[in-house]
C-alpha cells in the first residue's frame, strides 16, 4: 500500500498550552458511544461534563494554517462535525506522532479541548468518524461529546466494498450515498465494477461506441425468474467522465479511494459488441452483442494488436480519471477459453508465442496488463483466477473470492508472495441471501437460498488464517465485500443487502477476531438504527424486514 506520508514526522500543527484554551464544558453526558468498528481502546467518562458542541469546535489559526491541520478540519467537517475553521481559540489541536501503522490515532476529548494525535493523514478520516459517532446529547439536551480517550488502528489497511452498476444501473446519488455509509464505518476503498457482459458503464473518449452501443441491451432477466427475459430494452446508462470525477472527488473528501475495474479478458461482451474486431471474429457463428442473460458468457478478447491498442487507450483514460487508485482492477475471473480454441488466429498466436494451452492466453493478457499499468505507475489487482496459469508479476494483487477452489487460492497467492485482498464468496457476497426474506418478491435474492450470509455469518470470519508466516501476514492487506447487482434493481434493495452487513465487514477488517463478540456487537448495531433512519437507509432489521 502506498501511503501519502508527509515529508517530516514532526509536530507541524500547534499543540497549545492549556492557558490558551477556551473552555467549552457541557452539562454531564450520561451516554457512552456505540462505535462501529469498536476502537481498540476506549475510555469514556460518563456522568461528567463533556465537550459542548453548541457553539461548534473552534480551531486555532495555526491548525488552520498547517497542511495537516487543514486536512483534519476537512475530515471533521466531511464527517458532520460542527467545526469553525476560522476561529482562534485553540479548542482543537492536531499533532503528528511516529507510529508504524499510518492509520494509528489517539483522540482525547476533555470538557475544554479535543486533541488528535495521528501517525499520518490517512488516520484523519477514521478519527473524524469516531468523533462523529460519539456526538450525543448532554443532560440538558444540548449537543456534546463525552469526555473520552480513544487509541485505535485498523487490522487491515484496505477495507472495501465492490459495487456493480453493470447488471442494473446505480445512479451517482445512490453511489454517493453508499460512499457516505462506507465512510461512516471507516471503509476506505470503493471497488467500482464498470464493465461487464451486460453493460459498459464509463465514458471513454477514444472509443465512443463503448457507451453508444455497450451501455444498453435489448432486455433483462426478470427478478422473479432469471431464465426469462422481460422483453424491454434498457435505456442507455453510463457515467460520463464528469460524473466519474464527481464520484471520485466525493469519495476522496470522505477518505475513500476508488479502484476502477475493467474486465480482461472475459466478461467483455459489451465491449466486443461495440467493437466486434476486438473479439475472436474468425470463429463460426460469431455475433457479439450486449448480454441479456446472467452468468458466464463465451466472448473474450482476441490477443491481437488492435485489442492491445484498445486496452492501452482505455486504461490511459482510466488512470487519468482515477489518479489516486494505487491498483487498477483488471478483472480476470471466469474467462472461458473455448473461443481461443476455436479461433485460427488465436491458435496461431499461441504457437508463435510458445503458449502451450489456452489458459496461457489469459496469463499472457495478465502480464500485458501488468506491464501497461506499470507504465502508469500503478499495480494490477485481479480476481484469483489470475494465478491459475502460472506466475504473474510479484506486485500483482490477488483478490481472493473462490472459497471452494482447492488448493485454496488464498494460500497459493500468499506462498507466491502476492498481496491479497480477501473477499471470499463464502462470507462477503452481499448479493447473497441473509436468511428470512421479506414477503415482497422484489427482495428475492440471486443465487442459492442456502448460501445464507447474515451479518452474524460475516462477523464470524477471521481474516488472519492460522499457520501463516509473519511475512505472509504482511501480505494480507485487505478485506472486501462484493455486491453483484443481478438481483438488485435499485438503491433501495442495495441498501437492504448492504446494511447492516457493512458494519460487520467493517469490524472484521478493523478488530482482531479474539476481541470480537457478536452478541455485544448486535447491541451496537441496534444503537445505529437512529443514524440509519436519519439517513433514510433501507436497512435490514433483525427480523429480516426492510426498514423502509
Ligand atoms: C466473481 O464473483 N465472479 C468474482
Amino acid at each position: 500500500m502506498s501511503s501519502m506520508r508527509f515529508a517530516t514526522k514532526v509536530v507541524i500543527a500547534t499543540l497549545l498550552s492549556t492557558s490558551q484554551l477556551w473552555a467549552a464544558p457541557s452539562a454531564p453526558v450520561h451516554t457512552a458511544p456505540a462505535i462501529i468498528p469498536q476502537p481498540l481502546q476506549l475510555q469514556v467518562s460518563t456522568g461528567q461534563a463533556g465537550f459542548s458542541l453548541t457553539e461548534g469546535i473552534k480551531v486555532h489559526y495555526s491548525v488552520s494554517r498547517s497542511e495537516i491541520g487543514r486536512a483534519a478540519v476537512r475530515a471533521l467537517m466531511a464527517a458532520g462535525l460542527p467545526v469553525l475553521p476560522e476561529e482562534n481559540t485553540g479548542e482543537l489541536t492536531v499533532q503528528l506522532v511516529e507510529h508504524e501503522n499510518p492509520e494509528w490515532h489517539r483522540i482525547c476529548v476533555t470538557p475544554e479541548h479535543i486533541s488528535l494525535q495521528i501517525a499520518d493523514e490517512q488516520a484523519l478520516h477514521s478519527a473524524a468518524q469516531t468523533l462523529a459517532q460519539s456526538m450525543t446529547q448532554a443532560a440538558d439536551s444540548t449537543p456534546a461529546l463525552p469526555a473520552m480517550l480513544v487509541e485505535d488502528a485498523p487490522l487491515l489497511p484496505y477495507r472495501g466494498l465492490m459495487l456493480d452498476p453493470c447488471r442494473h444501473p446505480q445512479t451517482v446519488d445512490e453511489t454517493c450515498k453508499m460512499l457516505q455509509i462506507m465512510a461512516r464505518y471507516k471503509l476506505n476503498r470503493l471497488h467500482w465494477h464498470l464493465a461487464d457482459d451486460q453493460g459498459w458503464r464509463i465514458e471513454i473518449k477514444s472509443y465512443p461506441r463503448l457507451t453508444e452501443v455497450g451501455s444498453h441491451r435489448s432486455e433483462t432477466p426478470t427478478l422473479a425468474n432469471h431464465e426469462q427475459g422481460d422483453g424491454t430494452p434498457t435505456t442507455p446508462f453510463y457515467f460520463t467522465q464528469d460524473e466519474v470525477r464527481h464520484v471520485v472527488a466525493y469519495a476522496n473528501s470522505l477518505g475513500i479511494t476508488v479502484i476502477p475495474e475493467i474486465e480482461v479478458p472475459g466478461h467483455s461482451s459489451a465491449a466486443i459488441a461495440a467493437y466486434p474486431e476486438l473479439g475472436n471474429s474468425d470463429i463460426p457463428g460469431y455475433a457479439p452483442r450486449v448480454a441479456t442473460t446472467w452468468g458466464v458468457l463465451p466472448y473474450t478478447y482476441s490477443p491481437k494488436p488492435a485489442t492491445m491498442q484498445f486496452l492501452s487507450s482505455v486504461f490511459a483514460e482510466i488512470c487519468e480519471l482515477f489518479p489516486r487508485a494505487e491498483f487498477i482492477h483488471i478483472g480476470g475471473d471466469e474467462a472461458p477459453r473455448d473461443q481461443w480454441q476455436k479461433s485460427a488466429y488465436a491458435r496461431d498466436f499461441m504457437q508463435q508465442n510458445n503458449l502451450r494451452h489456452t489458459g496461457q492466453v489469459q496469463h499472457w493478457f495478465t502480464h500485458r496488463m501488468a506491464e501497461l499499468m506499470a507504465t502508469h505507475g500503478r499495480r494490477i489487482v485481479g480476481w484469483d483466477e489470475i494465478i491459475d496459469d502460472g506466475a504473474v508479476p510479484a506486485d500483482a494483487v490477488v483478490m481472493y473470492w473462490r472459497s471452494w477452489v482447492r488448493p485454496c487460492s488464498l494460500r497459493r497467492a500468499l506462498r507466491a508472495g502476492h498481496d491479497v485482498i480477501q473477499s471470499p464468496d463464502s462470507h462477503f457476497y452481499f448479493n447473497f441471501c441473509q436468511g428470512k426474506l421479506p414477503a415482497d418478491p422484489r427482495y428475492k435474492p440471486h443465487g442459492s437460498l442456502s448460501a445464507q450470509q447474515d451479518w452474524r455469518h460475516v462477523y464470524s470470519y477471521n481474516p488472519i488464517p492460522a499457520n501463516i508466516t509473519p511475512e505472509q501476514r504482511r501480505h494480507l492487506i485487505g478485506l472486501q465485500a462484493n455486491c453483484w447487482s443481478e438481483s438488485i434493481a435499485n438503491g433501495h434493495k442495495l441498501e437492504y443487502q448492504c446494511v447492516p452487513r457493512i458494519c460487520a465487514l467493517a469490524e472484521v477488517a478493523w478488530r482482531p477476531a479474539e476481541l470480537r463478540n457478536a452478541d455485544e456487537f448486535l447491541q451496537r448495531i441496534i444503537a445505529h438504527y437512529p443514524w440509519f433512519d436519519a439517513q433514510q437507509i433501507n436497512y435490514r432489521r433483525e427480523d429480516g424486514s426492510p426498514a423502509r
